[in-house]
């Protein structure tokens, strides 16, 4: 290959001196278009939300996420009073477990999580995550997600800063950046959250942490590529994959040995 992408998105050409390709040896290339160019990221989870899925019919949401290799379910699960909507709770979740392996991935959007911990491990949950806004106790409720045998997670609204976590980043399995203001599907991302994905990974390198840095909200094929040069290791999507348009990313996707070999590698965990 004698063509590379430099630093800010600059694809590289490498001709002979003196070839009549001289003049065309450094191409200014906007990043968007390099979605699936030389040196873009093909390893991440896909955790496709199932928000935007049509609810009468999740049987065959969950079949098509199988189909496009969903790593996770993504599960939002909204009370009416953190956020506005209400959504579903653990007895769908339950439901839905006998439907397929893929593991769920339950962003509670609610007050007062802690309640529903054994509700959602018994439902099968594999991660549950909540949010930094929602709870005072923080370390306790980690600890009791932990304890019923699933991973645990904490999510961030676009307006709490990454520095409030620094208690917490050593304890946690997940941390899901939100980057739209949590409780509708199909907003527009808010570009300046992507900063706290590399915020959380330099953290996780300078200090040996093991979670994994999830993206929710806004995901589609015009950003995919900077939330993944960002950093991110899950990539939640509700409306852009049910509407087809992240068809041609999941093809380009590379085999990664499945959600624990990623995990490993990305944490050096299990
Ligand atoms: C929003 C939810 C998201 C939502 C993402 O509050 O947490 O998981 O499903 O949907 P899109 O991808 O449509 O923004
Ligand atoms: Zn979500």
């Amino acid at each position: 290959m004698n063509e590379f992408y430099g630093k800010n998105g600059i694809l590289f050409r490498l001709v002979r001196a003196g070839s009549p390709d001289m003049q065309v040896c450094c191409l200014q290339i906007p990043r968007d278009l390099l979605l699936l160019g030389i040196g873009m990221n093909t390893e991440f989870l896909f955790a496709p939300s199932i928000l935007a899925c049509d609810f009468s019919d999740i049987g065959s949401a969950l079949a098509r996420i199988e189909e496009c290799g969903g790593d996770l379910v993504h599960i939002d699960v909204m009370d009416g009073h953190f956020v506005p909507e209400i959504t579903v709770g653990a007895p769908v979740v339950a439901s839905l477990r006998r439907r397929t392996k893929v593991p769920f991935d339950v962003h509670l959007m609610v007050d007062d999580p802690e309640h529903f911990i054994p509700l959602f491990a018994k439902a099968g949950a594999d991660w549950l995550t909540f949010h930094y806004e929602a709870v005072t106790h923080i370390h306790s409720v980690i600890g009791q997600i932990r304890q019923a045998g699933m991973k645990a997670g904490i999510s961030i609204v676009p307006s709490t800063p990454v520095p409030l976590l620094a208690e917490i980043l050593g304890m946690v399995d997940l941390v899901l950046v939100m980057t739209v203001n949590p409780g509708y599907g199909g907003q527009t991302m808010i570009d300046s959250c992507l900063r706290k994905i590399r915020e959380l990974v330099r953290l996780r390198q300078e200090n040996g942490f093991r979670y994994l840095v999830s993206v929710d909200g806004g995901v589609n094929a015009g950003n995919f590529t900077r939330v993944l040069d960002n950093g991110a290791d899950v990539v939640v999507s509700g409306s852009a994959f049910f509407n087809g348009s992240l068809a041609g990313i999941l093809q380009s996707r590379t085999d990664f040995g499945g959600v624990d070999a990623f995990v490993r590698s990305r944490t050096g965990g299990g």
